[in-house]
């Protein structure tokens, strides 16, 4: 059997390109004793993958030859180990690749069998275990208050604004484009939305958060973050998620030019990583799960197909033209 494997051929300068990777293809290896094969067949879509195949960031950066670090799902087609059973559905950090050897419990994580696989690559994943513990143990917003979510219409930025709207906030989300913002006000319940492509959002701001903005969940950082700093409230906390606008960089961004407001308004600012929540996922997975049946929580995915396409999907991300999750599906 053949392997398709992406490999990282250099560090990316700018916006990713294919000749950033290496398509591959090679024997899948006889298992030995205590491994197990998987077959992947969906893979998640992250912006931190940048970040991964740059430098070493809050894991070590992917080496030079390397297959390329991504979150999947996939089935176990042949295995020598009992912890996996020919069938199981598993997921991890699987890789951009057909297949891949597992020989250890806890390198990969078992779902129940017919979860359905993109709710359980986005809204009961990652994403959704990042939007929970992100807002309601970092940002910890309170009835009443006005929420801000940048990337809002995105894979975290939408259930971000969902979930605090189910915590009875008013909730405004910054998105690029018409088409996001109406479904973010339409059909995700979002109070109010800005398009930052086509709209002043400090002038946006200032209207729609005539208070202030008690919570802002940064996806994105840059000009954004500093137009939610310049308006924030008493007491504010701004929860810092990621800078998608930055991930291309050549050059250090220039620091926020705002950041004294932290200072006049007695605010917090707060950067996390979702993994520190892992030992929690299975609390934030119960509660989305349950708004999710009850028709609480909208879960867009965007799936496109093709591992050889695995580089233009990641590129989506940072060219805006993702319609919630992305995902690539790579085998049936
Ligand atoms: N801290 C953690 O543990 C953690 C975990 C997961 C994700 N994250 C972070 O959360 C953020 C969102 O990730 P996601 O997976 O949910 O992706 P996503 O929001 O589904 O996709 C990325 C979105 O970013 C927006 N974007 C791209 N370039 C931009 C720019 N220059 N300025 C403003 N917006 C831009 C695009 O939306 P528009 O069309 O609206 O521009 C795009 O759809 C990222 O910063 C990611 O690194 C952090």
């Amino acid at each position: 059997m053949k392997n398709r494997q992406w490999l990282l051929a250099r560090r990316p300068q700018g916006t990713i390109q294919d000749s950033d990777f290496q398509f591959v293809e090679t024997e899948v290896p006889a298992l030995s004793a205590g491994e197990a094969l998987v077959q992947n067949i969906m893979l998640s879509c992250d912006p931190t993958q940048r970040g991964w195949i740059a430098m070493d960031t809050y894991l070590p950066a992917v080496k030079i030859g390397e297959v390329v670090r991504s979150i999947g799902a996939g089935r176990v087609v042949a295995s020598n180990n009992p912890d996996f059973a020919v069938g199981d559905i598993v997921s991890g950090l699987t890789g951009w690749q057909d297949y891949m050897v597992v020989n250890a419990k806890g390198q990969l994580t078992k779902l129940p069998p017919g979860a359905p696989l993109e709710l359980a690559m986005s809204a009961l994943g990652m994403n959704g275990v990042t939007a929970y513990f992100g807002l309601l143990d970092v940002g910890r917003p309170v009835a009443g208050e006005t929420v801000v979510v940048s990337g809002a219409a995105g894979a975290t930025g939408s259930l971000v604004g969902q979930i605090a709207k189910i915590k009875g906030c008013r909730v405004i989300g910054i998105a690029g484009g018409t088409e996001k913002c109406r479904w973010l006000t339409d059909e995700a319940g979002f109070d109010a939305a800005i398009d930052y492509k086509a709209e002043d959002v400090p002038a946006r701001l200032k209207a729609l958060c005539p208070k202030g903005i008690d919570v802002f969940f940064d996806n994105v950082g840059g000009e954004i973050l500093d137009a939610a700093l310049a308006r924030l409230a008493m007491r504010g906390r701004i929860v810092l998620c990621g800078g998608i606008a930055n991930y291309n960089a050549t050059e250090p961004p220039p620091g926020p030019k705002n950041y004294l407001n932290l200072v006049v308004q007695r605010g917090r600012m707060e950067g996390f990583i979702v993994l520190d929540y892992m030992p929690r996922a299975g609390e934030a997975i119960v509660a989305l799960a349950g708004w999710v049946q009850s028709g609480k929580l909208k879960n867009k995915v965007d799936v496109q197909h093709g591992l050889e396409n695995a580089p233009a999907t990641l590129r989506r991300l940072f060219e805006g033209r993702n319609e919630g999750k992305q995902l690539l599906r790579v085998a049936e």
